[in-house]
């Protein structure tokens, strides 16, 4: 597996149409979040990383500065394919955001997730991620992991 940087806005189209079920619930990428990554991809200290299996597209993840609150990097997205879930390659790309984030000398980062994504709380939960009490955002899970 190559995890690889993204070079140009039009690998982030690679996501457009990508699906991943749990039980009833389902993750998928429209184009409103497609031009939010191209947006945010350009702003300073950003990660996007893709998994490559070859040439086949098998994961996502990206971090960036845009939150509200300071000494803050938000991971806005991970992704994983499901034909290559529960493999570790979520934990790797989750691993990846944390150092970037250490070592731009963050004090949190941050993610959102649905009441309904267990996938994503167990990964959050096992990287010592607490949750938290969003005053923004009370639709689903917000959880932070202090980094100092
Ligand atoms: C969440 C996601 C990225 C995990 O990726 P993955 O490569 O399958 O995860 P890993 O194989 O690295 O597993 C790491 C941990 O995640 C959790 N996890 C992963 N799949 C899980 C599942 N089906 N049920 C419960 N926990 C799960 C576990 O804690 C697991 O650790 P363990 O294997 O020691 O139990 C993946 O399920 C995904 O891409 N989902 C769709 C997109 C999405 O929901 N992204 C988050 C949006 S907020």
């Amino acid at each position: 597996m190559n995890y690889e940087s993204v070079t140009s806005k039009s690998d982030i189209d690679q996501l457009l149409g990508k699906k991943s079920q749990y039980g009833d619930f389902e993750y998928s990428y429209g184009n409103e979040t497609i031009s939010l990554l191209k947006n945010n991809f350009d702003l300073p200290d950003s990660l996007y990383l893709l998994v490559k299996d070859g040439e086949k597209f098998a994961g996502f993840v990206s971090c960036d500065r845009d939150w509200w609150e300071d000494n803050c990097f938000f991971l806005r997205e991970i992704f994983v394919d499901e034909t290559y879930q529960g493999q570790g390659i979520g934990r790797e790309l989750m691993a990846r955001c944390v150092d970037h984030a250490q070592k731009r000398n963050a004090l949190i980062l941050v993610t959102q997730t649905a009441f309904e994504n267990i996938p994503m709380q167990k990964l959050c939960e096992s990287f010592g991620f607490q949750k938290w009490d969003n005053p923004r955002w009370q639709e689903g899970i917000t959880y932070k992991l202090f980094l100092k």
